[in-house]
Formats: structure tokens, C-alpha cells, sequence
């Protein structure tokens, strides 16, 4: 008899290992039924505050709140079983003191059963993510370009083109990684700074918008399946249309139900057959 055994999941360990190894294959993922479908492909999902704009329209991740964050987390979670989950900390949850921050990562990790939870910023969350990781709480770094930073950067153009940006962003990712963080996202990046900061440290770093020397790299899945029509960042690829299969299918479904070709016989449910009379 032969025993099916779960694929297990990809650990932080695993994870951190992959420095300079094979390549770190990242997507977003926000809801059940996507995850389960990228699951197999990708190494590490993050269930990214970006939620803010591609699942709820706002115009940037500030308004995201940790119980939208723990609703996610669990729904991605509970359908996958191999790739690795973090969960982002979402603005507001972290920044004023570490035991705010541990008492969000807390209700991350106990709430989704995730396995480590993601938050932005440099030097200045140095000291909390020690905190953290002290505590039994893996941390994912973001620096660079940080969307939760946005009122402050002013927008979200690319960083450290500027000497004085270049180093603060260096010294950012150094700082996060000395800090006890198992891997660091670096987004919207002059290349050579990716590439530099990949040498830099001794934990993966993962590219948006980076350099291809980074330990791997990470998309928003609906800018990767092209799920928008509108502008699409320099660094994404679109590897599918999905955004125009979505919109040809509800015309064609319109057209049918319109037309009365929908629904047809095979899609209703017949009347039982009457029954035959049987004498006593
Ligand atoms: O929120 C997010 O999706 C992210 C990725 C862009 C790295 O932080």
C-alpha cells in the first residue's frame, strides 16, 4: 500500500538557503482560487498590501487594514499547500513601536498560518525587525522603492539614481538584513544599485523592478496575467491577456442571454419522467 504524502511546504530555511543558488520564483497572490493555481509554479506567495489597489480599486496601500490583511493571508493559505506565504504588514501596523509591530506579525502568523510576514522600510526598522525575529517572527524586508512611503517619495518613481539616495538605500537593505531578515525585496531600483546590494548581502533578495542579479524576483500577478488594460510599469512582463478574455467573455456571455441562446436545454434541469402506473 503505498501512502500519499503532502508536498511540503517551502520553509523560511529553504528560502534563505537559496542565496545565490537557483533563482527565487515569487508571485502576488490575493485570493483562493488564483493561489491555488500558482501554487505549483512559484517558490514564495506574497499576499502583498498591493491587495489595496489590484483587489479593492484605492489608489494606493495605505488604506489597507491588518483584519483585510489576515482575511487574505488565511484565504491563500487555505488553498495552497507547497509554496511558501508571507503576509504583508499593512501601513500603520508596524511602524510606531516593535511590540506594535509584534502584536500585528502575531495576529498574521496565528491568524493565516502564514509563515513570516514582509514590511517596508530601512534603517529606521532595523531595531524592529531584530524585535521580531528575536521573537519567532520571520521577516521579509522591502527597501527601495516602498509604496507605503508614498506621500513622502512624492510618487512612485524609480530610486537611487542620485548619489546620496544610492547609499541611503544601500545602507537600508544592510541594516534590514543585519538585522535578522531571511530575504529582502528590492523595488524600483537603478539596476546596479539591485546588483550591488545583492553582493551586499547575505540573504536573497528579491527584484521588482531591480536587476536580474538579484536571488529572484517577484511580479503583481494581475500585472504579469494582464489583467489591466491601463499602464503597465517598465519592469512587468506580461505573460498573458487575461484582462481581454475576461472583458470578450461577458460580451459573448451578454450576447447569449440576450439573444436567448442562454441558457439551452443542456443547462436546465428537465422535468422528472412521468411515471408509469403500476396495478396493485
Ligand atoms: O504589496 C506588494 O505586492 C509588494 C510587492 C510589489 C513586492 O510589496
Amino acid at each position: 500500500m503505498s501512502v500519499q504524502t503532502r508536498p511540503q511546504r517551502l520553509s523560511v530555511a529553504a528560502i534563505k538557503r537559496r542565496k545565490g543558488g537557483d533563482k527565487l520564483v515569487c508571485l502576488t497572490a490575493y485570493t483562493a482560487p488564483v493561489a491555488r493555481l500558482l501554487d505549483e509554479a512559484v517558490d514564495l506567495l506574497l499576499v502583498g498590501d498591493s491587495l489595496a489597489m489590484v483587489v479593492y480599486g484605492f489608489h494606493s496601500t495605505l488604506p489597507v487594514t491588518l483584519d483585510m490583511m489576515i482575511a487574505h493571508g488565511a484565504a491563500v493559505m487555505r488553498a495552497t499547500g507547497r509554496a511558501a506565504v508571507v503576509v504583508d504588514l499593512p501601513f500603520g501596523s508596524y511602524q510606531a513601536s516593535p511590540a506594535d509591530a509584534f502584536r500585528a506579525a502575531a495576529r498574521v502568523l496565528a491568524e493565516t498560518g502564514c509563515m513570516a510576514v514582509k514590511l517596508e522600510g530601512g534603517e529606521e526598522m532595523a531595531e524592529t525587525v531584530a524585535f521580531l525575529t528575536r521573537r519567532g517572527v520571520p521577516v521579509m524586508g522591502h527597501v527601495g522603492l516602498t509604496p507605503q512611503s508614498v506621500n513622502e517619495l512624492g510618487g512612485y518613481r524609480s530610486r537611487g539614481h542620485e548619489p546620496g539616495e544610492r547609499r541611503k538605500i544601500l545602507a537600508d537593505g544592510v541594516a534590514i538584513a543585519d538585522a535578522g531578515a531571511f530575504a529582502l525585496v528590492v523595488e524600483g531600483v537603478n539596476e546596479t544599485l539591485g546588483r550591488e546590494l545583492t553582493e551586499a548581502v547575505a540573504i536573497p533578495t528579491i527584484g521588482i523592478g531591480a536587476s536580474p542579479a538579484c536571488d529572484g524576483q517577484i511580479l503583481v500577478t494581475d500585472d504579469m496575467l494582464g489583467l489591466f488594460d491601463e499602464f503597465t510599469p517598465k519592469f512587468v512582463k506580461r505573460y498573458g491577456s487575461l484582462g481581454q478574455h475576461i472583458r470578450q467573455a461577458a460580451r459573448d456571455y451578454a450576447d447569449d442571454v440576450r439573444s436567448g441562446r442562454f441558457p439551452a436545454p443542456e443547462h436546465t434541469y428537465a422535468a422528472p419522467a412521468k411515471r408509469a402506473k403500476t396495478s396493485a
